[in-house]
């Protein structure tokens, strides 16, 4: 998603708006993705995965969905562009990759615009190709590759919510 596309929503004082992180390994990419899982904010949010082909998007999401409590395969949503979970909790996790999103029509069609204004957690990878559809990102999460392993990543806040998110992820 291009940061020119993104409204700059105003964030509670003294609440950093971004943050660089290095993931050193995988073990790093769990560590973050479960101090997200801990965080009440992270219901009902918005996070953007931004990042080159193989940059690490689906294996957070992964990450991430274990964390939650999620079992069993974890498929990807390449061809479907969403796949939902539901958390042990009831918390409705929605995965989507916009990768191969063309069609405006599936838009409404699949329902995904009542996804975003429904409750749970929506996830998306390639969320530039929906760009305009989808509300802002409460954090938009870019990863980059630096070496087979590590990763650099910029956490950008958008919404008090993501603030809150940001707050809360231990350094
Ligand atoms: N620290 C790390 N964090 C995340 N992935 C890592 C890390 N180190 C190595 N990897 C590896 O990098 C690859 C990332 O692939 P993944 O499918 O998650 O990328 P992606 O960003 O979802 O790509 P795509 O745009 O094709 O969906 C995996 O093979 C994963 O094991
Ligand atoms: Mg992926």
């Amino acid at each position: 998603m291009a940061d020119d596309h993104l409204p700059i929503v105003e964030t509670p004082k003294g609440i950093p708006r971004t943050r660089i992180l290095r993931w050193g390994s995988e073990a790093d990419t769990d560590a973050f993705a479960r101090s997200l899982a801990a965080s009440p904010a992270l219901r009902d949010a918005f996070i953007a995965l931004e990042g080159d082909l193989g940059a690490g998007k689906t294996t957070f999401v992964r990450h991430l969905l274990r964390a939650l409590g999620i079992q069993g395969r974890i498929k990807s949503p390449t061809y479907a562009v969403v796949e939902p979970h539901e958390a042990p909790d009831g918390l409705a996790i929605f995965h989507f990759d916009f990768y191969r999103f063309a069609d405006p029509r599936e838009w409404d069609d699949a329902g995904f615009r009542d996804i975003f204004a429904g409750p749970g957690l929506k996830l998306a990878e390639w969320p530039q190709n929906a760009a305009g559809r989808t509300p802002p990102a409460d954090l938009a999460i870019k990863i980059e590759a630096m070496t087979d392993d590590t990763r650099s990543v910029t956490l950008l806040a958008n919404t008090p919510r993501g603030s809150d998110l940001l707050a809360r992820i231990a350094a």
